[in-house]
């Protein structure tokens, strides 16, 4: 494809995952898992910045969501209190939930190549030139030619994406429209224009494999890792969560999970804060740690994983109220995600299919997903946060599976019943990979920084630096005493290495708003200069109002 161009070179501004990748790498954000045993797939360490990053957007969601949580439609503040709950719970737990019978993913196997991939991200790409454009609507849903190529992917922009690294399918050819739309949309078949190089237009359509066409006729269909025909297996159901075992023996009787989601921690609580925190309903319970699943294909740097982490909320209401409080959820979760960076543009609030829907949610009002436009689904847009409708679902299987009496006694109803729950749940780690990709901007004109990552200032990992000009004539002894001012209050670092134009690159790269320098003129009239991350713009303020001026823009 090099001498064409990429895919919607009109309106793509789509950015390179691979560089965003190597720029996590290069300042110390994400570290592949054991990557000195060359790596394991589908687990990521955070570095010193990354772990900042997390830690906040971490303490900015506990912070608005538990000590300081919106006001409700009526205007009166929320009650959610906050818990911390075991990884491992007893294994009926998640036999109550449903996950051990429900949590699945269809599997198939390539069995030359050895790979794995999920049944239901297998999408088929049939690609025309000249005489099979003009195929009616109707023979195309018969699908009477098996696919010129399978590529796994859960969006349309993804697939695109993989269509356009794939050099040996699309060599002569350019795409001269973009794949619109959601693969799990409804209208499934999804067509971008081609051109080849003797100007015949033809078309590309996508489609999502269904399970059962795999199942019924796996030597129909390509390989996705080679393209070749009678090599899959049929899809087998593949249970996601790990399994381990408690204690000295590791008989059947032993197995322990580790936790899918963190959500039925709080079910298995919900009656412990009834009896203690004096709460009535509505009321909600907050929980932030690590989930655990067996993902059949871990991808796209850390959106999908195999240990993420999650921020939950499991919100319990009269069951009359659960459709206005889940509207109220869907809007104050997106509108969140806008508070701490996330463009407008970037965002979009997705309705569940109901055979999208998970085992646990209501047919009709189930799902709505916040979704964001990372650069391998654009132009469309992947899971960020699912605000679901449970149902009584949890409350009423762990009564049924423990015998604890679950429902909740309402003195002004005198009636005992099960509440609903709403649940915004949140990806952590998914969220720090929006905010990455959001954040970072290739900047060709900047002499010195290659890239700027501009956070909101509140989730940046440094949020200010103090340099000395050049390590002599006491610069750096009111560079320090600045510094050590300034760090009781901010993330600060403090370098005196290197040029000034270096160190502003690191700072940019970073993500750091403002960087301060004492300079000579510091030594004359006390003013320091700052600059600023997003313009590289420099001005001079008066050393003592450097607090004033952080708390300012920063807060604190
Ligand atoms: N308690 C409901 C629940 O767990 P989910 O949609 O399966 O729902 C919620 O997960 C969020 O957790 C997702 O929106 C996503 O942000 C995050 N998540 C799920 N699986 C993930 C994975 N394998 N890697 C990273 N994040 C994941």
């Amino acid at each position: 494809m090099s001498q064409n161009p990429p895919a919607d070179t009109t309106d793509n501004p789509a950015k390179s995952m691979d560089e965003l990748v190597a720029l996590c790498k290069r300042r110390g954000f994400i570290f592949p898992a054991s990557e000195i045993y060359d790596g394991i797939n589908g687990f990521w360490d955070y570095g010193p910045l990354g772990t900042e990053l997390k830690n906040n957007l971490r303490d900015a969601w506990w912070n608005d969501m538990v000590k300081s949580p919106p006001a409700g439609p009526d205007g009166e503040p929320l009650s959610i209190l906050g818990v911390d709950s075991a990884i491992i719970q007893h294994p009926k737990t998640w036999a109550a939930s449903g996950h051990v019978e429900g949590f699945n993913d269809p599997m198939v196997d390539d069995t030359e190549t050895k790979q794995r991939f999920r049944a239901d991200q297998l999408v088929g790409a049939w690609i025309g030139i000249g005489d099979r454009p003009e195929l009616s609507a109707e023979e195309r849903e018969e699908r009477f030619f098996s696919p010129d190529r399978t590529i796994i992917a859960s969006t349309a922009g993804e697939a695109a994406q993989t269509l356009l690294d794939d050099k040996k399918l699309l060599k002569p050819l350019r795409i001269t429209s973009p794949f619109r739309g959601h693969l799990r949309d409804p209208k499934r078949i999804l067509i971008a224009d081609i051109e080849d190089p003797n100007g015949n237009r033809g078309q590309i359509q996508l489609e999502l494999i269904p399970v059962d066409d795999i199942r019924n006729q796996p030597d129909q269909i390509p390989s996705p890792y080679s393209s070749k025909m009678g090599v899959l297996t049929e899809p087998r159901q593949f249970n996601l969560m790990f399994r381990t075992f408690v204690g000295a023996t590791s008989g059947e009787d032993n197995v322990a999970y580790l936790r899918p989601e963190t959500a039925q921690g709080i079910f298995l609580n919900y009656k412990n804060v009834l009896d203690t925190m004096r709460v009535k309903v509505p009321f909600g319970i907050a929980q932030i740690g690590k989930a655990f699943r067996n993902e059949v294909t871990p991808r796209n740097f850390i959106f999908r994983s195999r240990e993420f982490e999650q921020m939950e909320i499991e919100w319990f209401c009269p069951p009359e109220d659960a459709r206005k409080w889940y509207e109220f959820w869907c809007e104050v979760r997106k509108n969140w995600w806008k508070s701490i960076g996330l463009t407008d543009a970037n965002l979009q609030m997705r309705e569940h299919e109901n055979d999208e829907l998970a085992h646990y949610a209501k047919q009709g009002c189930g799902c709505f997903d916040v979704e964001y436009r990372f650069p391998f689904t654009y132009p469309g847009y992947g899971e960020l946060e699912g605000v679901a409708d449970r149902t009584d679902f949890d409350l009423r299987q762990h009564e049924e599976y423990s015998g604890a009496k679950l429902k909740y006694f309402d003195q002004e109803r005198n009636e005992h019943y099960f509440p609903y729950v709403i649940e915004p749940s949140a990806g952590l780690s998914r969220g720090v990979l929006a905010l990455l990709c959001e954040a970072f901007t290739p900047t060709p004109e900047r002499k010195g920084s290659k890239y700027v990552m501009n956070f909101h200032p509140r989730m940046a990992p440094i949020q200010c630096a103090v340099f000395p000009l050049v390590n002599k004539d006491g610069m750096p002894e009111v560079a320090r005493k600045l510094y050590d001012d300034l760090r009781r209050k901010y993330a600060v670092q403090f370098d005196v290495k290197q040029s000034i134009g270096k160190r502003y690159a690191r700072m940019d790269e970073g993500g750091t708003p403002y960087c301060f320098t004492i300079d000579s003129e510091t030594l004359e009239n006390n003013t320091v200069t700052w600059r600023e991350r997003d313009t590289a713009a420099q001005d001079r303020i008066s050393i003592d109002r450097v607090a004033a001026f952080l708390a300012d823009r920063i807060g604190g």
